[in-house]
């Protein structure tokens, strides 16, 4: 704790005297500036309202002399029964007509994509490949048959070669010659689809052995499609034929896997050189 000074305690009460004449005189310059903008404040409220008066007078004297108008007074207000938002008469905001164009183009992209699936997928029904196609007659068949030559059509992919009906009964002990196929040979006919069963290559026909002979890989089939050699696994594949009239119609649309390795009904030899 400080001891106490008398020197001290002289200087202070010396000092006294001095800090009341500063405070009285910094009080002096504040109640003189106070003074200024009261006095300044009047000046301004005297000036405004004789301002505001001169324009009252001015606005009366229009009034009276008629030359301004006077605003209705506005009549009491009536109260309005809320009603909800009529969302037809609304319409359609644009977030909405957004969603619903985003949706409608997806929807049509897709619809679009399906009907293209679809008709790729289809059976032709017009007579393509893949639905039923008329090939000719059976004339026009008797008359390559009589030349040594299948009867080819090309939008079949398809060779129509006769069939000896003496071997009937051989082929319908074979399972993969179902009732189609045998009905087709009943009426004297198997058509044959061009396609090697191998690898599929298109399988020409050589005139020389009267057989088909794969030039790819050198498979070899009897005049009946029948597997003679090569790597083919089967005989070829071949499609129901209809005789109706004169006319003659291949179904494209059902391909009948060839018979399995072995399969001899008709016993045909090679009838000369190999084409392969
Ligand atoms: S594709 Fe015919 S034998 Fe290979």
């Amino acid at each position: 704790m400080a001891k106490f000074r008398p020197w001290m305690a002289a200087l202070l009460v010396s000092t006294l005297p001095l800090t009341k004449s500063g405070m009285d005189a910094s009080l002096g310059i504040d109640k003189y500036f106070l003074d200024k903008a009261v006095q300044a404040k009047k000046k301004v409220v005297e000036a405004e309202s004789a301002e505001g008066r001169e324009r009252a007078d001015e606005a009366r004297k229009a009034i009276e002399s008629g030359s301004a108008q006077v605003p209705e007074p506005r009549a009491g207000g009536t109260a309005v029964v809320y009603e909800p938002v009529d969302l037809e008469e609304l319409g359609v905001t644009r977030r909405q007509f957004f969603n619903r164009s985003i949706l409608a183009g997806s929807g049509l992209g897709l619809g679009a994509f399906g009907i293209a699936a679809l008709a790729f997928l289809w059976p032709s029904a017009g007579g393509g490949f893949g639905g039923k196609i008329v090939v000719g007659s059976e004339a026009d068949a008797k008359d390559a048959f009589d030349n040594k030559i299948p009867f080819y059509n090309a939008a079949a992919k398809t060779y129509i070669v006769a069939y000896p009906k003496d071997d009937l009964p051989k082929a319908k002990k074979v399972p993969a010659y179902t009732a189609p196929i045998i009905a087709g040979m009943e009426k004297g006919y198997v058509a044959l689809y061009q396609k090697c069963v191998h690898l599929g290559c298109r399988v020409p026909w050589c005139p020389s052995s009267q057989w088909f002979e794969c030039p790819c890989h050198g498979s070899k089939y009897n005049r009946v499609g029948e597997k003679k050699g090569g790597p083919a696994p089967r005989g070829l594949d071949r499609f129901p034929i209809e005789v109706d009239g004169d006319s003659v119609t291949i179904n494209t649309g059902l391909v009948v896997q060839g018979p399995s390795i072995g399969t001899n009904t008709t016993g045909q030899e090679a009838e000369g050189p190999n084409c392969v």
